[in-house]
C-alpha cells in the first residue's frame, strides 16, 4: 500500500524497453517517493522486469497486468489499486509499423492507433475522474518526434502519435483548470526492442501490393538509413527514463519534452516554415539526391558525437 507521502505511479507497457526501465529507476528513487505500478498486458514476460526491479519489488514496484486495448483489462488494474488512486499515469505501451501503406491492411493499420492512440485514450478516460476529484494529477504520454514530424514508410505509426498529441494539446488546457498536468515525452531514436521488432517483422515480408519501385526504395534506401540513424542518434532507454523522471519532478511540467539535442533541429524546421516545402523537400532530397552526402553525413556524426553527447538530453529550462 502506497504511504501518504508517496506519489503513485502508473506504467504501461513495462514489459521492455523504456516503459521497463523507467519504473526501475523511479522505484530505486534514494528517497522512496514513489509507489510504482509497473503494468503489462502478458505477465508471462515479467521476468526480466522482476529480475531488474531486485529488492524493490513488492515494496516501491508492484506489477499488474493491463491491456491498454482492453476496458475490462483497465478496469481490472484500477480497481485493485488502492483507492483508484494514480497520482501520475504514464501512457508508455506503443507498437510501430513500417513499410510502403499499399502492403498494409486497414485492419494492421487500425491496431497501430488501437495500441497508440485509443489505447492511451482508454487509461486517461478511466484516470481522469479521480484525478479531476482530487484536483491533482499528472498524464505522461510517451509520444515521439513522429509525433512532430513526419517520416518516410512510417505513415501509421507517425498518424498514431500525431492523433495523440492532437488529442492532449486539447486536452492541456481543460486539465489545467483541475490542476492536472499534461507532457508529452517525445524521443527521437531509441535502442529498445521496438526497431527489432520491426526490422524481424519487415524481413518476413513480400509486400503485396506495392510496386517493384516502392519496395526496392524501402529495401535499399530506407532500411539501410533507419538502421545508421539508430546506430548514430539513438539514445538509450535509460536516457529516456530519466528525461521523463526530469519532467515528473517539475513542479510545474512542461508540455512538450524533447529528448535528443540532434533532432531539435528538424523539427524546428517544420515550424520555420509554415508552407511545410522545406521539410518535405529537405527530406526528400537527403534520402533521393544526396544519398552519399547523407551517409557521410551520419558518419561525421557519429565520429563527432561521444557517447556522453548522444545521451544528453535537451533541458526545457
Ligand atoms: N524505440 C524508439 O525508437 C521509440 C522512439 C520514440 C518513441 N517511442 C515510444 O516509446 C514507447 C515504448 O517503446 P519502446 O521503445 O520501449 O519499445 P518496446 O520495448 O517494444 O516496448 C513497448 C511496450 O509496449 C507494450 N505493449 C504493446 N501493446 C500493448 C498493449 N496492448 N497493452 C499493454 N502494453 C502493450 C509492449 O508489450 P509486449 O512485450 O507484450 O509487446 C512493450 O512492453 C512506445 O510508445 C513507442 O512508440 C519509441
Amino acid at each position: 500500500m502506497a504511504n501518504d507521502r508517496q506519489t503513485v505511479v502508473l506504467i504501461t507497457g513495462c514489459s521492455s524497453g523504456i516503459g521497463l526501465k523507467l519504473a526501475i529507476h523511479l522505484a530505486n528513487d534514494t528517497k522512496k517517493q514513489f509507489y510504482v505500478i509497473a503494468t503489462m498486458r502478458n505477465l508471462n514476460k515479467k521476468e526480466q522486469l522482476e529480475a531488474a526491479a531486485g529488492d524493490t519489488l513488492n515494496k516501491t514496484l508492484h506489477i499488474r497486468q493491463l491491456d491498454v486495448c482492453s476496458d475490462e483489462s483497465v478496469t481490472e488494474c484500477l480497481n485493485s489499486i488502492q483507492d483508484k488512486r494514480v497520482d501520475i499515469l504514464v501512457n508508455n505501451a506503443g507498437i510501430g509499423k513500417i513499410g510502403p501503406i499499399e502492403s498494409l491492411s486497414i485492419r494492421e493499420m487500425k491496431s497501430i492507433f488501437d495500441t497508440n492512440f485509443f489505447g492511451a485514450v482508454r487509461i486517461i478516460k478511466a484516470v481522469l475522474p479521480d484525478m479531476k476529484r482530487r484536483r491533482s494529477g499528472h498524464i505522461v504520454m510517451m509520444s515521439s518526434v513522429m509525433g512532430l514530424q513526419g517520416v518516410i514508410f512510417n505513415d501509421v505509426y507517425a498518424a498514431s502519435k500525431f492523433a495523440m498529441e492532437g488529442f492532449c494539446e486539447s486536452l492541456a488546457v481543460q486539465l489545467l483548470k483541475f490542476n492536472i498536468y499534461v507532457s508529452m515525452i517525445e524521443p527521437g531514436p531509441v535502442n529498445t526492442e521496438f526497431e527489432m521488432k520491426l526490422m524481424d517483422e519487415v524481413s518476413h515480408s513480400t509486400f503485396p501490393g506495392t510496386d517493384s519501385e516502392t519496395v526496392q526504395f524501402f529495401k535499399d534506401v530506407y532500411l539501410p538509413a533507419s538502421r545508421d540513424i539508430f546506430a548514430t542518434m539513438g539514445q538509450t532507454p535509460d536516457t529516456i527514463a530519466e528525461a521523463t523522471i526530469k519532467v515528473i519532478k517539475m513542479e510545474r511540467p512542461v508540455f512538450r519534452y524533447q529528448t535528443n539535442i540532434l533532432y531539435t533541429p528538424l523539427t524546428a524546421m517544420k515550424y520555420a516554415d509554415d508552407t511545410g516545402n522545406m521539410s518535405i523537400r529537405m527530406f526528400y532530397n537527403l534520402l533521393f539526391n544526396h544519398g552519399t552526402c547523407f551517409k557521410i553525413s551520419l558518419s561525421c556524426l557519429r565520429i563527432v558525437t561521444c557517447s556522453w553527447f548522444r545521451s544528453g538530453a535537451v533541458s526545457p529550462n
